[in-house]
């Protein structure tokens, strides 16, 4: 079996860059929310050494904007479509889930779990997935951050809850600094970390998750080529995403889905789905 290649929530606008979303299996959105949100002031976006910053800050139409007018906009690209949502309390994931539920053209739902003043904590995460649970029977995928003593732990409770599957990772929190001046670049300060940097960061969590659960895994976070993408399937994942790369380069789907494929028979491998969890076949490793 091939390996499916998303795209990260809030890294493609489908209907700005159709030919761009038809490279993949299927398109995530951006993170919807109950009401409209004009996120953070300018500049939200900063490029640092090995990866980017991000302080967005959830901007988007609210869920009732997005049903009427974008939802059908993307149905049309006829591509399959996870709707990622994101809120501030159980009731909004309730809500927002509910109104999801009815509508035919939303595949699976992403559960953006790190959003601001949502508090991380397995208890906490786990009881916002029980509260998207009661509200739909979608599929339904919790997005975790990598941000967190035990991610291990985070996962069994949001399975435990009702989550289908796990999309790892989210952003990390970062802050640059302009060296002309040391004031931040970002107007918020600190924004979210992404792209080659936090390759690592998502293998562990991948790693130390699908040893946890037995539920599909999204790995993403720094995926630039089709090594770094079977990378993330040896460590656990069924699916890869696609982020930061999507800002420089719009053929990367179709350009890391051929390396994965040459790069996992390299390795002895007739399938790049045959590679999933290879790393932690190695016997007597040091568990961390
Ligand atoms: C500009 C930007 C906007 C993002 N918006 C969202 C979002 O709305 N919801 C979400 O769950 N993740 C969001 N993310 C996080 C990505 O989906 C992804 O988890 C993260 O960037 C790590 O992958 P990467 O290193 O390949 O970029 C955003 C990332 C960036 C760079």
């Amino acid at each position: 079996m091939s390996v499916p290649l998303l795209n990260g929530s809030g890294c493609l606008d489908a209907l700005t860059a159709p030919s761009v979303a038809r490279q993949f299996d299927a398109f995530v959105t951006k993170t919807i929310t109950p009401l409209p949100r004009e996120g953070n002031p300018p500049p939200r976006i900063a490029e640092t050494e090995h990866g980017m910053l991000n302080s967005i800050g959830l901007q988007g139409p609210g869920i009732e904007t997005f049903i009427a007018t974008v939802l059908p906009e993307i149905a049309a690209l006829g591509i399959p479509l996870w709707v990622s949502v994101g809120g501030f309390s159980a009731t909004d994931f309730t809500e927002i889930c509910e109104r999801l539920d009815d509508q035919k053209a939303v595949d699976t739902i992403e559960l953006n779990l790190s959003c601001p003043n949502i508090d991380e904590a397995p208890e906490a995460a786990a009881e916002l997935v029980a509260a998207a649970r009661a509200a739909t029977s979608k599929k339904l995928f919790a997005k975790l951050s990598p941000a967190t003593s035990n991610i291990a732990e985070s996962a069994r409770a949001v399975v435990a809850a009702g989550a289908d599957g796990l999309t790892l990772v989210n952003t990390i929190r970062g802050l640059a600094l302009d060296p002309r001046t040391l004031r931040p670049k970002l107007a918020r300060a600190a924004g979210g970390y992404s792209g080659p940097a936090l390759k690592p960061v998502a293998l562990a969590c991948v790693f130390a998750c699908a040893e946890a659960v037995e539920v599909p895994i999204v790995g993403l976070g720094g995926v630039q080529t089709g090594g770094d993408a079977l990378e993330l399937v040896a460590a656990g994942a069924s699916v890869v995403a696609l982020g930061t790369v999507l800002f420089t380069d719009p053929s990367a789907p179709t350009r890391i889905r051929a390396e994965l494929v040459a790069e996992a028979g390299r390795h002895g491998f007739p399938q790049a789905s045959d590679a999933r969890g290879v790393a932690r076949k190695t016997a007597e490793l040091q568990r961390f």
